[in-house]
C-alpha cells in the first residue's frame, strides 16, 4: 500500500496481466517486428521512463539488426490526473532522418504524448514511423493515433508494474496490476480501519 499526495491510500488491486502472459506476448511482438523489418535496421525509440523494461525484454527476442535510442518526454501528470502539456526532457542522441523508426511505448492513454512525438519525428523527416505499445487504453483516447503493435488492451483504470509507475513506485512489479485509489480518507469517516492506517502512516 502507498500513500498518495492527496491524502489518499493507494492499493495494488487485481492483477490484470500476469508475468507469463507478458512474456509470451512480448515474444510474439518481437517475432512480428523481426518479420516486418527484415533488412531495414530500424531504430527502436523507447519512451522513458515507463518503456524501459518493455524495450529491454522486446529487443532480447528481436532477431534482426536494429538500433535503440531513448527519449524522455514529460507529460504533466499529477499522480493519476491527466494533462495535455508535453515537453522533451532528454532528446534522442542520433539523427532519425530517413530512418525506419518504431516508438516503443508503455501505454497509450489519451494519445497526446504519441501525437506530439509523431509530429516531432515527422518534422525530423523519418522514412517510416510505427508505434508499438505494450498497453492500450482505447476508451481514454482524446486524439486519434494509430498504434501498429499492441500488447494488450486494458480498461480505463490506472495500472502499474512492468515499467509503469505511480509517483515513481511499482515499476519493478513483473506483472500489470490495477492501482486502486482508495476513497479520500477524510470523506471516508465510515471506514475507521482506514483512518487508523492513515494516522499510523503519518507517524
Ligand atoms: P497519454 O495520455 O497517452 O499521453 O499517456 C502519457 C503517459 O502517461 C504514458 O506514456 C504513461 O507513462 C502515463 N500513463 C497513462 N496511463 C497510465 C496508467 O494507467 N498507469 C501509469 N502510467 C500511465
Ligand atoms: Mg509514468
Amino acid at each position: 500500500m502507498d500513500f498518495g499526495r492527496k491524502g489518499c491510500f493507494m492499493h495494488i488491486g487485481r492483477v490484470l496481466i500476469t508475468q507469463e502472459e507478458i512474456y509470451s506476448r512480448v515474444r510474439e511482438l518481437a517475432d512480428q517486428i523481426s518479420a516486418d523489418y527484415a533488412d531495414r535496421n530500424p531504430i527502436l525509440i523507447s519512451l522513458l521512463k515507463g518503456g524501459f523494461i518493455f524495450l529491454a525484454d522486446l529487443v532480447r527476442h528481436i532477431t534482426i539488426p536494429h538500433e535503440v535510442d531513448f527519449i524522455t518526454v514529460h507529460s504533466y501528470r499529477d499522480g493519476l490526473k491527466r494533462s495535455e502539456r508535453i515537453e522533451i526532457l532528454n532528446d534522442l542522441k542520433r539523427s532519425v532522418r530517413d530512418r525506419d523508426v518504431i516508438i516503443i511505448d508503455d501505454i497509450v492513454d489519451t494519445g497526446h504524448t504519441l501525437s506530439f512525438l509523431e509530429q516531432m519525428l515527422d518534422e525530423r523527416r523519418v522514412r517510416s514511423l510505427r508505434v508499438c505499445a505494450l498497453l492500450d487504453k482505447p476508451s481514454c483516447r482524446e486524439i486519434a493515433v494509430p498504434v501498429d503493435y499492441v500488447g494488450f488492451k486494458v480498461p480505463d483504470v490506472f495500472v502499474v508494474g512492468y515499467g509503469l509507475d505511480f509517483m515513481e513506485r511499482y515499476r519493478n512489479l513483473s506483472y500489470i496490476a490495477e492501482l486502486i485509489p482508495a476513497a479520500v480518507l477524510d470523506e471516508a469517516a465510515d471506514v475507521p480501519a482506514r483512518k487508523e492506517e492513515r494516522s499510523a502512516h503519518a507517524k
